[in-house]
């Protein structure tokens, strides 16, 4: 396979924004290509307009409109409640917005667990209605047809296994997999969304020997969350690493920034110099 780019075939859209300058967008060659020059790279998900255009320009390769989305933008305990319909307008708005970056868009709870059928229609909405780069599912083996079969309709899949939020349930709660014999059973879902066809797999919350084991074992790149320093690329929430969430979050989070501080000192100073008539001031005030 070439790896040499041409200009786009049918013109590169009228807007400015995406699709154009298509010859620099992140493809999913070039993660697999960093992965065999030992090159690790970050991932940070967005949902809107104004973060995507900021992650694009910070260098950040790939954003995920993780369904995260669900408890970080409409108020939700977890992540099961989000749906497709609340999920499409946050993936479109990220696509927009970006220039270089690859979009992800996450399949939410109950969007693809029915059938692969469902799955493919699912994944086929997000590209087209969302117009995503690529889809993200939750799960290991049991998803491998469903894997192949979206792949198959020419939408490039990004895995995810270890913890997967949307299973919380049925794995009792925030555990970090791998523990207690499961070792194996965490590597063996790793080869099979491979083997599937999935052009990269997330790790979260597993424990660092069997990220390791994994990015050893696997041609394509893995995407630690809560996985230790060995995976190829590493994946964090924004609002958890810049310090718009409030209180303590998992261990396995690094707070870069706290962005909560400076909207809340922000919309204080608003407040009392709104109430001591400080604003608006004579060089905001037409006449
Ligand atoms: O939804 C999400 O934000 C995710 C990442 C944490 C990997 O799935």
């Amino acid at each position: 396979m070439t790896t040499a780019e041409v200009s786009a075939p049918y013109g590169n859209g009228a807007s400015g924004k995406s699709p154009a300058a298509p010859a620099k967008r992140v493809r999913i060659h070039h993660l697999r290509e960093m992965k065999e020059r030992g090159e690790a790279w970050p991932m940070l998900t967005a949902y809107d307009m104004y973060t995507a255009e900021l992650f694009d320009e910070a260098g950040i390769p790939v954003l995920l409109v993780g369904d995260s989305a669900s408890n970080n933008v409409y108020g939700n305990e977890t992540s099961l409640p989000v749906t497709v319909d609340e999920l499409i307008p946050l993936v479109r708005a990220v696509s927009r917005s970006v220039k270089h970056s690859l979009v992800i868009a996450d399949l939410p709870f109950g969007s693809y667990q029915v059938s692969v059928e469902q799955a493919v229609a699912t994944a086929v909405r997000f590209m087209k209605e969302g117009q995503a780069h690529a889809v993200k599912l939750e799960g290991g083996a049991y998803f491998a047809p469903h894997i192949r079969a979206i792949v198959a309709a020419g939408i490039p899949v990004m895995a995810h296994i270890g913890f997967t939020p949307q299973s919380e349930h049925q794995l009792g709660g925030y555990r970090v997999q791998g523990r207690n014999g499961a070792f194996d059973a965490v590597v063996a879902d790793a080869h099979a969304v491979q083997e599937a066809g999935a052009f990269a797999v997330v790790l979260e919350m597993v424990t660092s020997e069997v990220a390791k084991q994994i990015t050893h074992d696997l041609k394509i790149p893995t995407v630690g969350i809560g996985a230790g320093p060995d995976t190829d690329a590493q994946v964090l929430v924004w609002q958890d690493m810049m310090g718009l969430r409030r209180g303590k979050g998992p261990r396995f989070v690094k707070r870069y920034a706290n962005i909560a501080d400076v909207m809340l000192g922000a919309a204080k100073t608003f407040a009392d110099e709104v109430r001591g008539h400080q604003f608006p001031g004579p060089e905001h005030t037409f006449h």
